[in-house]
C-alpha cells in the first residue's frame, strides 16, 4: 500500500506534465511520425519508424546546454540499458556516444559496435536538440532491441558537457535529472489535435461536481444511457478523455464499459455511487471494456478512418459504466470533481463498425490466485478455435491493442495459434505497467480468421508482496486482461476469458464436498502458509490445470472445457534482421539477455 502511494504521487506529478504539449522552444529538424512530451519543460522527443530500413530516428530536445541522453532499458532502470548520449561543444559541434550500461552506474562506452549515430544537433535559448538515429535491432550484446510492442524509454541529462580530457569522456552523475517512460514505439497512437475535432458533434459522459471522499482509495461507478437524440446510426471517429484541470493529480484512471444489451436501468435513477456499494447492480456492465485512459496514457484517441463506434440507430449498447478511479493521498477534502469521456462524431459514416475483443482470465479468485513473493508467476489463458469460430469468414481487422492487470502485472502478450503453431504476437505488452497504459494502435493491422486460435499470458512479479494475489476489481486485486479493438463489430462477441476448473481446484484443496463452497475456497487461499516450494508448485499447477473457457453474451454464456491449455509450436526467437552473420553472437545475447532480464525485473520493481 505505501509503495502505491508513493507511486500514484509520483504519478500524480507525471499527469499534470503530461497533457501540456510540446515545450521545446526549437522547432524540430523536420516533421515526424510521432511526438510526446516526456517532462513538462524539461524534455520532448520527436520519432519516425522507417520499417524498409529498421531503422528508427530520434530527435530529443532538453532543456541543458550539458549532456542529454536516450536509453533504451529491458525493464525499467538503468541496468542493461542501450543508452545514446550526445551534447554540443563550445564550436557548436555535435557528439554523440553509443554507451552501455552494466549497473545503476555511469554508463560505458559500447566497445562492440556503435550503433547510435548523430545526424545533426544544437544549442540555443538554454536547451540542447540531437536528431539521431538507430537501427531497431543492431545484433550487437551492447545495446538492446527496439522490439514491436511496448519498450522502456529512460533519458537523463546533465548540467555540463562531459569532460573530454579523460578517456571517453568523464560524465558526471545525472542526480533527479532523469525519467522513465514505457512507450509503445512503433504502435503510438499519435493523437490528433484537439483542433481537429472543432465543429464536430460530440456526446460526452461526465460526472457533476461529484465530491471526491477524503480517502486514499475511491473506485466511483456511474451508469450513463447510451445518447438518444441520434435518431439515425453515427460513428465516433475519436474519442477524448477529460480529466477536470483541477483534478489531474487525483484522478488515476477512467474506464468505460459496455453494458450488456440485455441490461435494464431506471432511466430517472441509474446507478452512481461507490462501485463496490453497487457491484450486484452493476453486474451487466462488467465484462466488456470499450475503453480505458490511466495516468500515463493519451487524452484522445483516433480511430483508424475506416471504422467508428456506433451511435444512435439500432445499435444495441444502450448503457454505458464508466468507473473513475481517485487517488486521494493527502486526504484532501472537498475536491468537485467533473471529468469524463466524450465521442466525437464523423460527418459521414465510415466503412465498419468498431468492437472490442478482450481475451481474459476471469476476474475472480478461481482464475487468478498469485503466491507472494515470486519473481514472475505466469498465467495462461487460451480462446481456443470452438469460439472463433463464429468469426465471419472474411475475417476481422484487429488495429488497437489495451493490455490491463494491477500493480502486480510485469507483462501481457497475445500470441495466434494456427494449426498449433504460433504465427505472430497480435500484440506483446513485454513491459507493461499499470501507470502507463496506453491504447496502442498497432504498426500493421492484423486479420484474424474462424478457427485461429488466441493464446494470452499475464506474467506477475510479487516480490513486495506478503499476501495471496487474488483475481478481482480493486486496485489491490489482480486482473489479466487483453482488450482489442477491431472491424467488422460482430454481434454477441465480446470475449474469450477463463477459469481453472473447479474440479482441478477440488483435487489441490484434497476437498471431497460434492459442491465447491467458494467461500470455504477463498478462505482456504488466504490461510495457505506460502514457501518456494509451494510457489513452484503453485506455477505447475496453474500451467497444467484444465480450463473452462466462458464466452459469449453475458444472458446466455458458452462454456467449452479444455482439459488443459493446447500446446503449440512457439515463435521463433526473431532474427537479428541487421546482419547474418552476427547470428551466433546475437543467440548468446539472446539467452543472457532472458535470464538478466528476469534479474531486472527484480531491481525495477524497487523503483517502481
Ligand atoms: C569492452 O569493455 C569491457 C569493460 O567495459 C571489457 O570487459 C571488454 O573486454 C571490452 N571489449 C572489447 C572488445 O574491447
Ligand atoms: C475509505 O473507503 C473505504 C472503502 O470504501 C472505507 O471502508 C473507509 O472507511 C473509508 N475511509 C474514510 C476515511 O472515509
Ligand atoms: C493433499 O494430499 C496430499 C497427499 O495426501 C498431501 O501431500 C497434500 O499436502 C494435501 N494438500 C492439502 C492442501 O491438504
Ligand atoms: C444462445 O447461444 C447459442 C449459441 O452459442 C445460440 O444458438 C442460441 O440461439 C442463443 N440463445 C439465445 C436465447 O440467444
Ligand atoms: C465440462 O466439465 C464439467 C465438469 O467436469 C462437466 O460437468 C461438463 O459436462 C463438461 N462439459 C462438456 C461439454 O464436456
Amino acid at each position: 500500500m505505501k509503495i502505491y502511494i508513493v507511486l500514484c504521487i509520483i504519478l500524480s506529478v507525471l499527469i499534470v506534465q503530461k497533457t501540456i504539449a510540446i515545450t521545446s522552444p526549437l522547432p524540430p529538424y523536420t516533421s515526424y511520425q510521432f511526438s510526446i512530451e516526456l517532462e513538462h519543460n524539461i524534455a520532448d522527443l520527436w520519432w519516425t519508424v522507417d520499417e524498409n530500413r529498421q531503422e528508427i530516428t530520434f530527435e530529443l530536445h532538453i532543456k541543458t546546454t550539458g549532456w542529454i541522453a536516450l536509453g533504451i532499458s529491458p525493464a525499467g532502470g538503468m541496468k542493461g540499458a542501450d543508452i545514446g548520449l550526445g551534447w554540443i561543444d563550445s564550436t557548436g559541434q555535435v557528439h554523440f556516444q553509443d554507451r552501455y550500461a552494466y549497473e545503476f552506474a555511469r554508463p560505458v562506452i559500447d566497445n562492440t559496435t556503435t550503433d547510435w549515430s548523430a545526424i545533426k544537433g544544437r544549442e540555443q535559448n538554454g536547451w540542447t536538440a540531437i536528431q539521431f538515429k538507430r537501427f531497431l535491432d543492431t545484433c550487437d550484446s551492447m545495446d538492446v532491441p527496439i522490439k514491436s510492442g511496448t519498450n522502456v524509454l529512460i533519458y537523463a541529462y546533465g548540467l555540463e558537457d562531459p569532460d573530454m580530457s579523460q578517456t571517453g569522456g568523464m560524465i558526471k552523475y545525472h542526480e533527479n535529472r532523469r525519467g522513465s517512460r514505457i512507450i509503445p514505439l512503433q504502435s503510438y497512437g499519435n493523437p490528433s489535435p484537439e483542433e481537429t475535432f472543432a465543429g464536430l458533434d460530440y456526446f460526452e459522459f461526465k460526472l457533476q461536481n461529484y465530491v471526491v471522499p477524503t480517502n486514499d482509495t475511491t473506485y466511483h461507478c456511474k451508469v450513463y444511457k447510451a445518447p438518444t437524440n441520434f435518431p439515425q446510426r453515427r460513428h465516433a471517429i475519436a474519442h477524448r478523455t477529460m480529466i477536470d484541470s483541477n483534478n489531474r493529480d487525483i484522478v488515476h484512471h477512467l474506464l468505460m464499459y459496455e453494458c450488456d444489451p440485455t441490461a435494464v436501468f431506471d432511466d430517472t435513477n441509474l446507478p452512481n455511487d461507490l462501485c463496490d456499494d453497487i457491484n450486484e447492480q452493476i453486474r451487466a456492465c462488467s465484462s466488456s471494456i470499450a475503453t480505458g485512459w490511466a495516468v500515463g496514457g493519451d487524452d484522445i484517441v483516433d480511430f483508424p478512418e475506416i471504422t467508428g463506434y456506433p451511435v444512435g440507430g439500432d445499435f444495441e449498447i444502450k448503457y454505458y459504466l464508466v468507473q473513475m478511479h481517485y487517488d486521494n493521498p493527502k486526504l484532501m477534502p472537498n475536491r468537485r470533481d467533473s471529468s469524463g469521456i466524450r465521442f466525437y462524431l464523423g460527418k459521414e459514416l465510415r466503412q465498419y463498425d468498431l468492437g472490442y475483443l478482450s481475451l481474459t482470465a476471469f476476474a475472480t479468485p478461481i482464475a487468478i490466485a498469485i503466491p507472494p513473493k515470486v519473481d514472475r508467476f505466469i498465467i495462461d489463458t487460451y480462446c481456443p478455435a470452438v469460439v472463433t469460430k463464429s468469426f465471419p469468414q472474411s475475417g476481422i481487422t484487429v488495429f488497437g491493442a489495451f493490455p490491463h492487470t494491477h500493480l502486480q502485472g510485469q507483462s501481457v502478450w497475445t500470441k495466434i495459434i494456427r494449426n498449433k503453431k504460433a504465427v505472430e504476437y497480435l500484440f506483446n505488452a513485454e513491459a507493461y505497467n499499470f501507470n502507463y497504459q496506453f491504447e496502442n494502435i498497432l504498426p500493421k493491422p492484423i486479420k484474424l480468421y474462424p478457427g485461429d486460435e488466441l493464446a494470452t499470458r499475464c506474467v506477475y512479479h510479487t516480490t513486495n508482496k506478503n499476501e495471496i494475489s487474488l483475481g478481482g476489481e480493486k486496485t489491490k486485486d489482480e486482473m489479466c486482461m487483453h482488450m482489442f479493438m477491431y472491424y467488422p463489430r460482430m454481434k454477441n462477441f465480446y470475449g474469450c476469458s477463463t477459469i481453472n476448473s473447479l474440479e482441478s481446484w477440488s483435487r489441490l484443496m484434497n476437498s471431497s464436498a460434492s459442491s465447491f463452497d467458494f467461500e470455504v475456497f477463498r478462505k482456504w487461499l488466504i490461510e495457505l502458509k506460502w514457501t518456494p516450494e509451494l510457489s513452484e508448485q503453485w506455477q505447475n499447477f496453474y500451467n497444467n490445470a484444465p480450463r473452462v473457457v466462458v464466452s459469449g453474451p453475458i444472458n446466455n454464456i458458452t462454456l467449452t472445457n479444455l482439459t488443459r491449455l493446447p500446446d503449440y509450436e512457439d515463435l521463433k526467437p526473431a532474427e537479428c534482421k541487421r546482419s547474418i552473420t552476427n547470428t551466433a553472437i546475437r543467440s548468446v545475447f539472446l539467452s543472457m539477455s532472458f535470464t538478466l532480464t528476469s534479474f531486472f525485473v527484480t531491481i525495477a520493481s524497487r523503483f517502481f
